[in-house]
């Protein structure tokens, strides 16, 4: 299996592109079921997360054209010969869940097999489920599957959330773009990559207006059309490479990034003394002189503080000045790098859902564990600021959801390396 290693490195300047979203092309890609006709998706990010979505859709009948290096994927649907989505490929990535939505939708029956647990956390599917419900559909769970009907198709309806789930929205949001009559969702989730696929159905014809609010409405469609959608910016690929500065010191410029997308992230490194501004070609992120200094941090859905990123500010807070009480609030299990830090002679206590972290003067290299993608790439993170060398196992966690980091690094100053295994 593959490793990284990192040697702690000093300052880091210069520029790392941004890659579109992962968690928005996965919900982008889906739409390709809806239609007939063909969706081309440009800026999509090269991720073995694509990939298996890739291998997905292809299982349905999904017809999929991979050009410039990955980064257009041209798909057609326009005939589905398959409508089992099966666990061999679902057990790999639960957003593969998304795919129950637009095959219902389009073609009144689908079999999908339940995504089973996950590092960070249980995670069921419920409210998936029940969007599909509230939208007439009847749901028969066997075997480790949903079978899912909808006899005379979707009829729009109420969805009432009784808390923030992106992906029971994203589903709910493809399924109603052709259900027949009025669909409202309540307490939908407002994350950046909800507006996007809004965005992108839109152009496929969709009638949806309130993306970015708790309250969306769909007026459902007889047919979608083909178009062509870019996929956002990556927030968290953003979010992540904005740190490296931050925890090393120096000055990178993010090409691409947004402000807009990572907000409560922004106040966050504010409040911990780094530089944050906006440039020609996204944003400039800065730490000259001085410790940071402690910042507590509560997880919350969009606009919130992102989980996504809670790892990775954790170990810019193992050596900021002073204690910091980070809180996760949308995953039970979230702390799987706070160990592995602590090897690095990180002081963090962990209880429940919240870690007490006093920051110290310097981190040492050891060999870690990654545990998921962003308790992966949390230690890299640690590992551009400790003395000495640190190697980070079980990468292919990392692959799912960052694209060339050694590269990205390296090229600005970072002393990493792969080293592929047998
Ligand atoms: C999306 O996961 C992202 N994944 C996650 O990113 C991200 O952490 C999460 O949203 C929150 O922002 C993708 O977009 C592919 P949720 P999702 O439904 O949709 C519970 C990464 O690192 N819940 O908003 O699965 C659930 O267990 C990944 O890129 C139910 O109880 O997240 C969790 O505690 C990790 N029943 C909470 O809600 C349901 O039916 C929020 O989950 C659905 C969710």
């Amino acid at each position: 299996m593959d490793r990284i290693v990192v040697r702690g490195n000093g300052p880091l300047n210069g520029q790392i592109p941004i890659a579109g979203a992962k968690n928005a092309c996965l919900t982008l890609m889906p739409a390709t079921l809806l239609s007939e006709e063909p969706l081309t998706l440009t800026n999509a990010p090269r991720l073995s997360d694509i990939a298996t979505m890739s291998a997905l859709l292809r299982s349905l009948g999904t017809e999929i054209t991979s050009m410039q290096d990955g980064k257009v994927l041209a798909m057609s649907s326009h005939g589905l010969d398959n409508h089992k989505a099966d666990y061999d490929i679902v057990r790999k990535m639960r957003a593969s869940i998304l795919v129950l939505g637009p095959m219902l939708a389009r073609e009144g029956h689908a079999i999908v097999s339940l995504p089973g647990g996950c590092a960070i956390g249980a995670r069921p599917v419920d409210l998936h489920l029940k969007a599909m419900e509230a939208l007439g559909a009847e749901m028969d769970l066997r075997d480790g599957y949903v079978h899912a009907t909808a006899r005379g198709g979707l009829k729009g309806g109420k969805i009432d959330f009784p808390f923030v789930s992106v992906g029971a929205t994203e589903n709910a949001l493809l399924a109603a773009s052709l259900a027949k009559g009025t669909t409202v969702i309540t307490n939908a989730a407002r994350e950046p990559e909800i507006v996007d696929l809004v965005h992108c159905l839109r152009r496929m014809g969709a009638q949806i207006e309130g993306e970015g609010t708790s309250t969306i409405t769909i007026q459902g469609v007889d047919r979608l059309g083909g178009a062509t959608h870019p996929v956002v910016v990556d927030r968290i690929e953003l979010g992540t490479y904005m740190l490296a500065p931050a925890i090393c010191g120096g000055e990178v410029e993010l090409l691409g990034g947004r402000i807009d997308l990572i907000g409560a992230f922004c106040e966050k490194l504010d409040a911990a003394g780094i530089s944050v501004r906006e440039s020609d070609n996204g944003l400039t992120v800065a730490r000259k002189n001085g410790r940071t200094k402690a910042v507590d941090v509560t997880t919350e859905p969009f606009p919130g503080f992102p989980t996504d990123l809670q790892a990775q500010m954790m170990a810019l807070l193992c050596t900021a000045d002073g204690t910091s009480v980070l809180e996760e609030k949308i995953f039970e299990n979230r702390f799987m790098h706070a160990p592995e830090l602590q090897r690095m002679g990180a002081h963090i206590d962990v209880h429940g859902g919240t870690a007490t972290v006093t920051g110290v003067e310097t981190l040492k290299g050891a060999p870690v564990m990654a545990t998921d993608l962003r308790a992966s790439v949390s230690l890299i993170l640690a590992g551009l600021a400790a003395e000495g060398e640190t190697v980070v196992n079980r990468v292919y966690h990392l692959d799912r959801g960052y694209e060339h980091v050694e590269d990205k690094l390296s090229a600005v100053g970072a002393k990493i390396e792969r080293v592929h295994g047998e």
